[in-house]
């Protein structure tokens, strides 16, 4: 192996993104972003006009897709069929989509053998809902990250009013909420904390001092 498989599961906008990037540049570790995987179907079979469909055309749908992360002075670009999505798949559009999408257990079972194949050698971090339960339940590190539902909507929205996009805060708290009930409410694979999970509660942390605190755990088990 070449090194650990660490786990960070988590709702939306707890700063999981952000985190796992950084914790990955400092251990040496490659990132899994499995939102991005997730956003990139929603995307590709919004195109398609298969957003709803059945399962069949759903799975069809799946096998044409190839996902690749393109790693470049630690900016990671997402790949679809050669395009890239990177921007394309974070708008507020395909967020909501994604939460319906992933619902879908033909869509989850795809990517479950892709994230298995990417990470069963180690030296990764995977970010999503539910690596430490279900991708990886014998992850070697698994982390819990949640933050406030207004602190998450907060920081979402700063993010998106900060790449131009106009939204409300309250639209945005809103937003959060609701993809933390479709998430945790949905049959297949729900977010929800691992038994053995460390939880880190960043609400009122600064990034540096949850990548403190989450880089020192992972060194104790090195
Ligand atoms: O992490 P991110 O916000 O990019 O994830 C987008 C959506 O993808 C989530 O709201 C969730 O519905 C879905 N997802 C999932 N399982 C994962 C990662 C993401 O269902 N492991």
């Amino acid at each position: 192996r070449r090194g650990l498989i660490i786990a960070i599961d988590g709702p939306s906008g707890a700063g999981k993104s952000t985190i796992t990037k950084r914790l990955a540049d400092r251990l040496g570790y490659v990132h899994i972003d499995t939102g991005a995987m997730f956003r990139a179907v929603a995307l590709v079979a919004k195109r398609a006009g298969l957003d709803g469909a059945d399962d069949e055309s759903l799975e069809r749908l799946c096998r044409g897709i190839e996902i690749d992360f393109f790693r470049n002075n630690g900016c990671c670009r997402v790949i679809v069929n050669g395009e890239d999505v990177t921007e394309a798949i974070r708008t507020p559009d395909i967020s909501s989509l994604t939460s319906a999408i992933s619902a879908r257990k033909v869509v989850r079972d795809f990517l479950l053998t892709l994230q298995r194949r990417m990470g069963n050698e180690g030296g990764v971090i995977l970010e999503g809902r539910d690596i430490g339960t279900v991708v990886f339940p014998n992850a070697d590190v698994k982390f819990f990250l949640s933050a406030s539902v207004e602190e998450r909507g907060r920081r979402r929205w700063l993010e998106l009013t900060g790449k131009g996009v106009n939204v409300t805060l309250e639209d945005t708290v809103s937003a959060v909420a609701l993809r933390d009930k479709q998430d945790s409410g949905r049959e297949h694979a729900p977010l929800r904390r691992a038994d053995d999970a460390i939880d880190v509660d960043s609400t009122g942390l600064s990034i540096d001092q949850v990548i403190a605190i989450m880089e020192g755990m992972v060194r104790e088990k090195e």
